[in-house]
C-alpha cells in the first residue's frame, strides 16, 4: 500500500489565494493594509529562515510587515524597552514573538507584555490558550490550525477517531490534542515518558508526530491505513543516518551528497509512505500550512479591528 501524500503547498496556496480579496477590502475599507510584525530574537537560524518566509508572504500577499531583531544576550527588560513603539502602534495588527526565545528570556514575560489578547496572531497568549481550551473563537497556533485545515480540505474524518499526538510543547502538542478534542476525537498525548510509545502510536487513527527527533516513528507506530501527520524538520548531516533513513531513495541521497545535509521528519519516510492510507511530505506537509494560518490569523484579526486613524 502506498499512502496518498497530502499537500501542504496545494492547501497553502488554496489559502492564499482566498485571503487576497480579504485583504483587498480591508485596504480599501481602512486605507491601510492588514499589518504583522515579527519579532526575532538572537541567532537561531531555523528562526531566521522561518521569519524570512513569513516577511516574503505578507510581501507577495500587500500585508505590510514590520521586523523588530535583537541580540541573543539582550536582557527580558532591555527587549520589553525596545518592543515599546510596536506596542503603542496602532496600524500593526498582529505582533508575533518567533520562538525559541534566548534562554535567559521567559516566553511568557514577553508575549504577556507585547502582545495583546486581540493582537495575539500566534494564539500562544494565556488569554487565546484559555479560549482554545474552552472551543470558543479567538487565534489559534498556526501549526495546529494548519494541520486541522489539511485534515478538513481532505475529508478526513476525525469524530469518533483515536488521535494520537506525539509531543506536548505549548506551540504545537498541547493546542494540536486540544483541537483534535474539539472536533470530537479521542485523544492522547505521548511524551519523553511514554510507557510503550510504540503500543500507543499503533492505536491510532490519526497519528501526529510532533517531537523533533529525527525518524522517531518507525513502522512499528504505525497502525496500517493510518492518516499520520508528519510535524518535524530535522536537518541530519550524519552520511551513515542519511543511508539509514532514505535506504533505496536515491533522489534523497543525491541531495545529500548535493547539499552535505537533508531534512527529515519526525517519521521514518518509508514506513511513512508505506503503511499509512495518507500522509504528509517532509518538506511539503505541514511546513507550507503555518505560514498560510500566519496569513489567514493575520486578515482575521485586521477585519475585526477598528478602523485605523493615519
Ligand atoms: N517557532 C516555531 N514555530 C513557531 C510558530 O508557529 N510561531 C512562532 N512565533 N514561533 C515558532
Amino acid at each position: 500500500m502506498s499512502g496518498v501524500v497530502l499537500d501542504g503547498k496545494k492547501i497553502r496556496d488554496e489559502i492564499l489565494e482566498e485571503l487576497k480579496p480579504r485583504i483587498a477590502a480591508i485596504t480599501r475599507k481602512r486605507g491601510l493594509p492588514p499589518a504583522l510584525a515579527v519579532v526575532l530574537v538572537g541567532e537561531n537560524p531555523a528562526s531566521h529562515i522561518y521569519v524570512r518566509n513569513k516577511i516574503k508572504t505578507c510581501q507577495e500577499l500587500g500585508i505590510r510587515s514590520v521586523e523588530i531583531t535583537a541580540p541573543q544576550n539582550i536582557s527580558t527588560r532591555d527587549l520589553q524597552d525596545q518592543l515599546q513603539p510596536l506596542i503603542e502602534d496602532s496600524s500593526v495588527d498582529g505582533i508575533l514573538i518567533q520562538m525559541p526565545l534566548p534562554k535567559q528570556i521567559d516566553p511568557e514575560d514577553i508575549v504577556t507584555y507585547a502582545v495583546d489578547p486581540l493582537r495575539d496572531v500566534d494564539g500562544f497568549g494565556a488569554p487565546s490558550l484559555g479560549r482554545l481550551v474552552q472551543n470558543k473563537p479567538g487565534p489559534r497556533a498556526c501549526t495546529p490550525a494548519g494541520i486541522m485545515e489539511m485534515l478538513k480540505r481532505y475529508e478526513i474524518p476525525i469524530a469518533g477517531k483515536k488521535a494520537v499526538v506525539v509531543g506536548r510543547s505549548d506551540i504545537v502538542g498541547k493546542p494540536m490534542a486540544l483541537m483534535l478534542l474539539h472536533a470530537n476525537a479521542t485523544v492522547s498525548i505521548c511524551h519523553s515518558r511514554t510507557q510503550n510509545l510504540a503500543g500507543e502510536c499503533r492505536s491510532a487513527d490519526i497519528l501526529i508526530a510532533a517531537i523533533g527527533q529525527p525518524a522517531l516513528i518507525q513502522a512499528e507506530h504505525i497502525k496500517p491505513g493510518a492518516v499520520v501527520i508528519d510535524v518535524g524538520m530535522n536537518r541530519i548531516s550524519e552520511e551513515s543516518e542519511a543511508h539509514r533513513i532514505f535506504r533505496g531513495d536515491p533522489a534523497k541521497l543525491g541531495s545529500f551528497r548535493k547539499n552535505g545535509s537533508v531534512l527529515v521528519g519526525d517519521v521514518d519516510p518509508v514506513a511513512l509512505r508505506e503503511i499509512s492510507s495518507a500522509y504528509t511530505p517532509v518538506p511539503g506537509g505541514v511546513g507550507p500550512l503555518t505560514i498560510a494560518m500566519l496569513m489567514a490569523n493575520t486578515v482575521e484579526i485586521a477585519e475585526k479591528r477598528p478602523v485605523q486613524a493615519s
